[in-house]
C-alpha cells in the first residue's frame, strides 16, 4: 500500500526522526510522512469514529473519516450501530455526502445502487443488464463494514486492520476517563447531540493532539483570559481566583504538582485535574443533579466522579475528552498542513436542563471557533507550522521532565503536570506504528 513512500528529505530515514526527547521537524512538514501516517497510523490502530447518541433512530447516520478513508456511522433497522466504508461497491463513489442525516436505504448518486444501513447491498438498478461475469450477491459489492468496530459505553471506535487487540486492551487505563464522565450522568449515558463546533486550521494534526495534554502552555498562551488582569470569564460558580500567571513561586508550583500520565505503548495520555473543578458549587440545578446521582454510586465513587482527577485525556491518535468544560474533540487530518477540528459538548442524560444548557454555553466560550481559549491555540498551531519553514533547528523538543519520568504499577509513565511526557508517549506510539 505504501510503496510510494519516499521521504522528501532523504537525509533522514524514518527511524531517525524520533529521539527520546525530541522529534525531527519534518514529521510536521513532509508530505510523504503525512501519507505514511494515514496508511500506517490511521490504518493500523483503533480510531474514534463517533458516539452512538449521534444516531438515535434507525436510518440515522453521520459521515466521518479514518485518516483518508470516508466512513459512515449508522443505526441499522436492527437497532445496532455499524461503521461501513462510505464508498459504493459498484465504482466506488462516495455514497453519503451530508455530514449527518437519515436515509433508508443509502442510495448511490451515480447509478442508483442502494444499500441497507448496515452496508449490505440491497438492490442493483437494471440488474438484467449484467451477465455472468459478476455475482450480484457478492458481499464485496456492498458498502463494506470495517474489520473491527467496538462500542465502549457509547463511544464507537473502529479499526481498519483485521488483526488487532480488543478495544479495551488498546485503551488500557485511559478507559477510566470515559468511565468517569459516563458515571457522572444520572442515567449512565452521555449525549453528544447538541451540535458540533467545526473549524480548520493551517497546521499539522499532531500540533492539536499534543496540545490537548500540554499543561505547560496554559498560563502563557491563555494569559489574556486566565490572568488576574485579563480574565474574561469564570469556569465555575465560586471560581473567583483565576490561574495565576507566573513562572516562579507558588503558582508555578501548583501547576507542577498536577500529575500527567502517558501510556507505555499505545500513545494515550492524560493530564491532572484543574483545581477550579474542586470549587464548591451551590446552584440549585447542580444540587438537584447530585441528589439524582447519589443512588448510582457508593459515597466514595460519587466523590470521585464529581471531582475527577483527570483534566484532558488524549486517545491516540484522534480524540480527546475533557472533564472540566466537558467535551469530546476529534482531530481530522486533511493534509500535512491542514487539519479539521470537531468539538461536541458532552451532556448528561437525566441532568437538569439548566445544567446541560450551561455546559453548552461554557464550551461556546472556551472551544468554539470564536472562543476565548481555543483561538489562542489555533494561532499557536499555525505559528508552529510557519516556524517549521525556518532553518534554525531541525529538532522540536519534548525534553521537559525526561530525566524524572517514573514507571507506575502498569508499566506506564507518570510525571508532573507541566512535563512533556504526554507528547513523548505520543511519539513513542508514532515510531512503533510507523515501522514498515
Ligand atoms: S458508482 Fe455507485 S452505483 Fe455506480
Ligand atoms: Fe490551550
Amino acid at each position: 500500500m505504501d510503496n510510494h513512500y519516499q521521504l522528501s528529505d532523504r537525509k533522514h530515514e524514518l527511524s531517525g526522526l524520533i529521539r527520546a526527547d525530541s522529534v525531527h521537524r519534518s514529521v510536521y512538514t513532509d508530505r510523504a510522512i503525512f501519507d505514511l501516517e494515514m496508511d500506517r497510523i490511521f490504518g493500523r490502530t483503533w480510531v474514534y469514529v463517533g458516539h452512538d447518541s449521534e444516531v438515535p433512530k434507525p436510518g440515522d447516520y453521520v459521515t466521518r473519516n479514518i485518516g483518508r478513508r470516508p466512513v459512515v456511522l449508522s443505526r441499522h433497522t436492527d437497532g445496532e450501530v455499524y461503521v461501513v466504508y462510505n464508498s459504493c461497491g459498484h465504482r466506488g463513489a462516495k455514497v453519503c455526502a451530508e455530514l449527518h442525516g437519515n436515509s433508508q436505504p443509502f442510495r448511490c448518486p451515480y447509478h442508483g445502487w442502494t444499500f441497507k444501513n448496515n452496508g449490505d447491498l440491497e438492490a442493483v438498478t437494471m440488474p438484467r443488464g449484467y451477465g455472468d461475469s459478476i455475482n450480484l450477491d457478492d458481499p464485496a459489492l456492498g458498502m463494506r463494514r470495517l474489520a473491527n468496530v467496538e462500542n465502549y459505553r457509547g463511544f464507537v471506535f473502529a479499526c481498519v486492520k483485521e488483526e488487532t487487540s480488543s478495544l479495551k486492551e488498546w485503551l488500557g487505563p485511559s478507559r477510566g476517563s470515559i468511565d468517569d464522565i459516563v458515571d457522572r450522568s444520572p442515567s449512565g449515558k452521555v449525549m453528544l447531540n447538541a451540535g458540533i463546533h467545526r473549524y480548520v486550521f493551517r497546521g499539522n494534526w499532531k500540533f492539536q493532539l499534543e496540545n490537548t495534554v500540554d499543561m505547560y502552555h496554559v498560563p502563557f498562551s491563555h494569559e489574556s483570559t486566565l490572568g488576574s488582569k485579563g480574565r474574561q470569564f469564570s469556569r465555575r460558580q465560586g471560581d473567583d481566583a483565576g490561574s495565576t500567571i507566573s513562572h516562579e513561586g507558588k503558582a508555578a508550583e501548583r501547576w507542577e504538582r498536577r500529575e500527567s500520565w502517558g501510556a507505555a505503548r499505545n500513545g494515550h495520555s492524560y493530564t491532572g485535574h484543574q483545581p477550579v473543578a474542586d470549587k464548591k458549587r451551590e446552584d440549585p440545578a447542580y444540587l438537584r443533579y447530585v441528589e439524582n446521582l447519589r443512588s448510582n454510586h457508593t459515597p466514595e465513587r460519587l466523590a470521585e466522579v464529581l471531582a475527577p482527577r483527570r483534566h484532558n485525556t488524549a486517545f491516540y491518535p484522534n480524540m480527546s475528552l475533557q472533564a472540566l468544560n466537558q467535551h469530546v474533540r476529534v482531530i481530522c487530518p486533511i493534509a500535512v498542513d491542514r487539519t479539521e477540528i470537531l468539538v461536541w459538548p458532552v451532556l448528561f442524560q437525566g441532568a437538569p436542563a439548566e445544567m446541560n444548557h450551561d455546559i453548552i454555553r461554557g464550551l461556546n466560550v472556551t472551544h468554539s471557533a470564536a472562543s476565548l481559549i481555543q483561538t489562542d491555540d489555533l494561532e499557536n498551531f499555525h505559528r508552529c507550522q510557519m516556524g517549521s519553514g525556518a532553518e534554525n533547528s531541525e529538532w522540536v523538543w519534548f525534553a521537559r521532565g525526561v530525566d524524572t519520568d517514573q514507571i507506575d504499577n502498569n508499566g506506564d509513565v507518570i510525571n508532573t503536570g507541566t512535563g512533556e511526557l504526554p507528547q513523548r508517549a505520543q511519539f513513542k506510539a508514532w515510531a512503533r506504528l510507523m515501522e514498515p
